[in-house]
């Protein structure tokens, strides 16, 4: 068996810029009120005709990626897509990304796991490095939100929270130690309605679009139970945690970092509280780009990164929950 080790990781984020006092000009909410009970102060959203599509972000991230890898497009064998916002509702966005960066015919894989479709991502790609069927896997988490939210006051406990982004990884086999050290993959289908968008999709087919004919149909937004889904994010994320904690014989003190999915800065906070974590072995940066979900864990590792949060040795722990329910964990030794 081979060690899977991160070579690179790269992130993107369109210029415009969201500020919440700009929200406040679209709906009935304020800059309080979204820092009160979100932690975001401003996001990131494309603008029309900027080119910034779903795989267009995640090509940007990984042409960072693959750069810090110090390794070429043609190194890479294998892609993974994870995002909730494809560009099409089929071809999934992976094969757009394998054409627009010249990557041959090395397959292309997306997952559809939503928030945590990162941290899926990563365990797929752990397990082909892991047995040698690959050596050089890109995982993108890319994510357009803003073309779907409704920016009305109806829409507000949704829309104020979601960004657009991207961000990148490249995955590779090591015959050393280290590396990813243990994943984690979890899903609670029984809520799959509870953070969702219902249509347009295969429950309500273009025909049936056309006859209904009302573009105002709330089925095509995305609904989120909010407080249901903010209190099984805590738990679940802690568990995930524990779990890949307990896989490695660590504990929570062990940890030199851990990036949670930014879906909330209360939820980071809950769950840096339940793991009794001090301020600088957790990262955050939803204060500036909002929810990004396949996205954040990426966006947030490459600017930690950037940041020289990490340094060789030092134990991350990723940790992501969302619509499905799903959720998931990675311990790796960086
Ligand atoms: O990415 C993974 C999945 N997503 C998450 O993990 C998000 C989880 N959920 C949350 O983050 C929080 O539930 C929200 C931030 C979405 C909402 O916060 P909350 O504290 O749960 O608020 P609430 O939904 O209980 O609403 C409280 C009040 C309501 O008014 P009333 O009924 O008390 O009069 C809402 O209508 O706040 C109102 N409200 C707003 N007010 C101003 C809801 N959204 C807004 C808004 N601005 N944007």
């Amino acid at each position: 068996m081979y060690q899977t080790v991160i070579k690179g990781v790269g992130h993107f984020l369109p210029d415009r810029v969201v500020t919440n006092r700009d929200l406040e000009s679209m709906m009935d909410t304020t800059n309080e009120w979204i820092v009160e009970r979100t932690g975001i102060q401003e996001r990131r959203w494309v603008e029309e005709g900027d080119g910034n599509t779903t795989s267009a972000m995640g090509v940007k991230a990984a042409k960072m990626a693959i750069e810090q890898a110090g390794l070429s497009k043609d190194d890479i064998d294998y892609i993974i897509f994870a995002t909730l916002s494809p560009d099409y509702y089929f071809p999934g966005s992976g094969v757009l990304v394998q054409r627009d960066l010249e990557i041959g015919t090395a397959g292309a894989l997306d997952i559809r796991n939503q928030c945590s479709g990162f941290v899926y991502g990563l365990s797929i790609a752990d397990q082909f490095i892991k047995t040698g069927m690959y050596k050089n896997i890109l995982l993108i988490g890319s994510e357009l939100h803003s073309g779907a939210l409704d920016k009305t006051t109806r829409g507000r406990s949704v829309s104020v929270i979601f960004g657009d982004g991207a961000g990148a990884m490249v995955l590779s086999r090591s015959e050393g130690k280290g590396g990813v050290l243990a994943t984690s993959m979890h899903s609670e289908g029984a809520y799959a309605e509870e953070l969702a968008i219902i249509g347009p999709a295969t429950n309500r087919w273009v025909d049936q679009i056309i006859e209904e004919n009302n573009p105002e149909d709330p089925t095509y937004r995305p609904y989120m139970n909010g407080n249901f889904v903010f209190k099984n994010a805590i738990v679940r994320m802690t568990e995930a945690i524990y779990e890949v904690l307990t896989k490695t014989g660590k504990s929570p003190e062990n940890i030199d970092l851990l990036i949670p999915h930014q879906a909330n800065l209360r939820i980071s906070q809950m769950v840096q509280r339940q793991l009794k974590l001090a301020d600088d072995q957790v990262y955050n940066n939803i204060m500036r780009y909002g929810n990004t979900t396949a996205g954040s864990i990426p966006i947030a590792l490459s600017e930690a990164v950037q940041e020289g949060k990490l340094k060789e040795g030092d134990l991350l722990c990723l940790a992501a929950f969302g619509s499905g329910f799903t959720w998931g964990s990675a311990l790796i030794e960086w």
